[in-house]
Order: C-alpha cells, then structure tokens, then sequence
C-alpha cells in the first residue's frame, strides 16, 4: 500500500477529496500525514474526522522562508511517504525539497496550465475572456505551477460566471481529477518523458 502525505493551507476539499477516495477504495493508499504551514487551515479539522495526523508548521512564526523549508523538509523527510499530494498548498515550494523529492510531488491548480499560473487563476482566467477553464493535475518542479502534466480537465466558462461561479464548477472537476491523478501515481501508470507523461493501461 503507497503512502501518501497532503500539504493544504486552507479549505482542504481537495484534501477531503482523497480521504474519500481512499475510504471508496478507488484511492487505494494510506493517507498518513497532513502538512499544513496555517495552524487555522480548515484541513486540519478534516484531517481530525479521518484520523490523519497532522503536522502544522506556522509559517508567519518563522523568520525566514528558509527557516521554515528546513522544518517542512525533515517533516516531509518523516512522512515516509511514496507521493506528496499539493492540495490547495498557497506557497511555493523551495529547490532543496523539489530536488529531494523530484518526481513524488503533484499539485493541483485550478487552470488549464500553462495559462493563468499563480495566484487567483479562475479571476485570471474571467479577465481574459476565455471561453474554457479547468484544472490541472501535474508533477511539482522547481518553477511556479510548470511541472509536467498529468491530466486536465475542461470546464465552459458560462456567460453569466463570475470567479466564484466558476471556481465552484472547477473545484468539483478538482475532485475528481485530484485524486484520479494520485491513483494513477500509486498504481505506477505515469511514465514521464521530457515534459510529457504518458499514462500507461492498467496491471491486471
Ligand atoms: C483549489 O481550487 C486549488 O486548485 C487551488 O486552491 C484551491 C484550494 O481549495 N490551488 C491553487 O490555486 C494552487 N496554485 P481546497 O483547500 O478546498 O482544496
């Protein structure tokens, strides 16, 4: 059974997401540790419902952002975990622990990647009048959401959307992408080549 351990810094659905995947078996790996750097983040009361543990780092306690990534870094380190899964984690990840754990990290973003990186993609993604939105499941890198691509999914964007309409209608392909990705991983379907991932049949 692959372990695997979430990084969130808030709501946590996504997070949510892969406790019930697991606990439907279409997820089939251990959740064994939530990190979160916002001791206030919603994901740690979800964490409590499912029995995960739960390191939470402050992150506004540290001096600097290095201080911090040494912490999550001997906290990921401990984890023991096959797959780190970004659920809604706001920070960007520094390169010593990109390099330690290259190719186990995956990240969910709420655009079609590589349009609309960063912050606030679905308000991004309003303002400039495209017509389609979605999500994006790829693997963590040392850039800003530029990790190669797992999988995508479309989302229309409606006449009448605003962010929230939209991120709403995103964040529900979000649960279901996130956690397909993160059982792709576990059953070793994913082979990366370059940039592109190809996902491969199932075992049987
Ligand atoms: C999600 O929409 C996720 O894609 C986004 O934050 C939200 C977290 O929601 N992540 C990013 O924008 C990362 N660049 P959640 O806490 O309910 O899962």
């Amino acid at each position: 059974m692959k372990r695997i351990a979430v990084l969130a810094s808030g709501r946590g659905s996504n997070f949510q997401a892969i406790i019930d995947a697991i606990s439907a078996g279409t997820l089939r790996a251990e959740c064994v540790r939530l990190i979160t750097d916002n001791p206030g983040a919603y994901a740690i009361t979800r964490a409590k419902g499912a029995g995960v543990p739960v390191t939470a780092l402050d992150y506004r306690s540290y001096a600097t952002k290095g201080a911090y990534e040494a912490d999550l870094l001997a906290a990921m380190k401990d984890c023991r975990a096959d797959l780190f899964v970004l659920a809604g984690y706001m920070r960007i990840i520094g390169q010593a622990i990109t390099d330690t754990f290259a190719g186990k990290m995956i990240n969910i973003h709420p655009a079609l990647l590589p349009a609309f990186a960063g912050l606030h993609a679905q308000r991004q993604a309003i303002e400039y009048g495209v017509k389609v939105a979605g999500c994006t499941v790829h693997l963590v890198d040392g850039g800003m959401d530029s990790g190669p691509i797992i999988l995508q999914v479309c989302v229309p964007v409606l006449e009448d959307d605003d962010e929230d309409s939209l991120a709403e209608r995103i964040l529900a392909e979000e649960h279901q992408a996130l956690p397909a990705a993160a059982a792709l991983f576990c059953e070793g379907r994913l082979s990366v080549e370059g940039r592109r991932v190809r996902i491969l049949p199932p075992r049987d």
